[in-house]
């Protein structure tokens, strides 16, 4: 019965590391999905999970379909700032969901069900399962600019010409920082002028936090956008990952919020987040949730933590100026000033597929076929490498 079933082809991001791992050379090098990977090469357990780990619960109930009470807390407090008026008038509910895809999900699921507007927004380009969750939930995706190929950088003008001109009430998605795939974000200014846009138009922000303290290498500098738009009373909703800023991958950890206008509200949402999310996965995992609510309430912890996660955004900074300057010493034709400029785990090289495919067969670098290198997980070591495959690549 299922011999009609046509073979799907790898996932873009992910079928990468599948790639990798066929290849026998000992110089490959996988650049492909954002993973943090020491200057050895090897992913990093954080020292401070290590402690946590120690203190978290060793609870193995069933949490309720919510999650964790104590992580769905923390996690508003991080992404919404400790003084945040929206959580102290109880306007903000929380959930814990699998890691950011899941956060989306529940999120898209609940707007298809409830919001009058389904048609989201989402950059051109995004991170390539933002097309996938939000079709699957049943919203109508569509894209506004962002990038722009010629600068390199944001494509600000045709953002809020594509942004004015959407429908009143429609969904937006944006990336709270450290854009994936470009590295490219708007300033605060910019930001500002997004804000106001919306605001008039009465367009509804849902945003895709994946990698706050991995772009300044600041928690609460990375939460900026997010927090301009709880500041002006207005709705929102907010997608939080821990896999990249506490190095959880596999553990699946990350919250939906979603700020409502009033207390009675967010109950009523909350509510029916219940109902999507128990026929779904019924209640989430109780094991990384804790270690996340252990770091987050332990003022020494959480300290080490942060000063963690500046070693590695620092570490990612230092790789670009590597890069950069190797580039520079070999001669590569074009300006490469966008690999220090652009921010977070990803360089949006503007290699083309042809480029990308020749650097993986000679040079068994492995990176996704628009050009994006996870800078994370490039070493001092392995930079040489890398411009030598890049500077082959664009003179041949
Ligand atoms: C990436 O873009 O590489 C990461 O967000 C990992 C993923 O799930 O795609």
């Amino acid at each position: 019965v299922f011999g009609h079933v046509v073979r799907a082809p790898e996932d873009a991001i992910l079928g990468v590391t599948v790639a990798y791992n066929k290849d026998p050379s000992p110089v490959k090098l996988n650049l492909g999905v954002g993973a943090y990977r020491t200057e050895e090469g090897k992913p990093l357990v954080l020292t401070v999970l290590q402690f946590a780990l120690i203190c978290s619960s060793r609870v193995k109930e069933y949490l309720p379909i919510v999650g964790l009470a104590d992580f769905n807390k923390l996690s508003a407090k991080l992404i919404f700032g400790a003084d945040s008026p929206a959580i102290r008038e109880n306007r903000v509910t929380t959930v814990q969901c699998l890691s950011g895809t899941g956060s989306l999900r529940v999120g898209a699921e609940f707007l298809a069900k409830h919001y009058h507007q389904r048609t989201i927004y989402i950059p051109q380009p995004t991170w390539g399962n933002h097309v996938k969750i939000f079709t699957l939930a049943g919203l109508s995706v569509k894209t506004y600019s962002y990038y722009d190929p010629a600068t390199r950088g944001l494509n600000f003008q045709g953002l809020l010409e594509d942004l004015g001109s959407a429908p009143s009430g429609a969904i937006v998605l944006l990336h709270a920082c450290a854009h994936n795939p470009t590295g490219v974000d708007p300033t605060l200014q910019q930001w500002e002028q997004i804000r106001q846009l919306m605001r008039s138009k009465g367009l509804l922000p849902f945003f895709d936090s994946a990698y706050q303290g991995f772009a300044s290498g600041s928690l609460d500098a990375d939460a900026q956008s997010v927090r301009m738009f709880v500041a002006d009373g207005g709705e929102c909703l907010a997608a939080q990952s821990y896999a990249k800023n506490m190095g959880l991958y596999g553990e699946r950890v990350g919250a939906l919020s979603i700020v409502c206008k009033t207390a009675d509200v967010a109950g009523r949402v909350e509510s029916q987040l219940k109902l999507v999310i128990r026929p779904m996965y019924s209640n989430p995992p109780i094991h990384g949730a804790s270690i996340v609510a252990t770091i987050l309430k332990d003022r020494n912890m959480f300290n080490e933590w942060t000063i963690e996660l500046k070693a590695m955004a620092d570490r990612i900074i230092s790789m670009r100026q590597q890069l950069f300057d190797a580039l520079c010493a070999r001669g590569t034709p074009g300006d490469w000033s966008h690999i220090v400029k652009q921010i977070g785990m990803f360089t949006f090289t503007g290699l083309n597929s042809q480029q990308v495919t020749f650097m993986t067969k000679e040079y068994h670098i492995y990176l996704t076929s628009d050009g994006r290198i996870s800078m994370a997980g490039l070493s001092s070591k392995t930079v040489p490498h890398l411009a030598d495959a890049i500077h082959a690549a664009v003179t041949r």
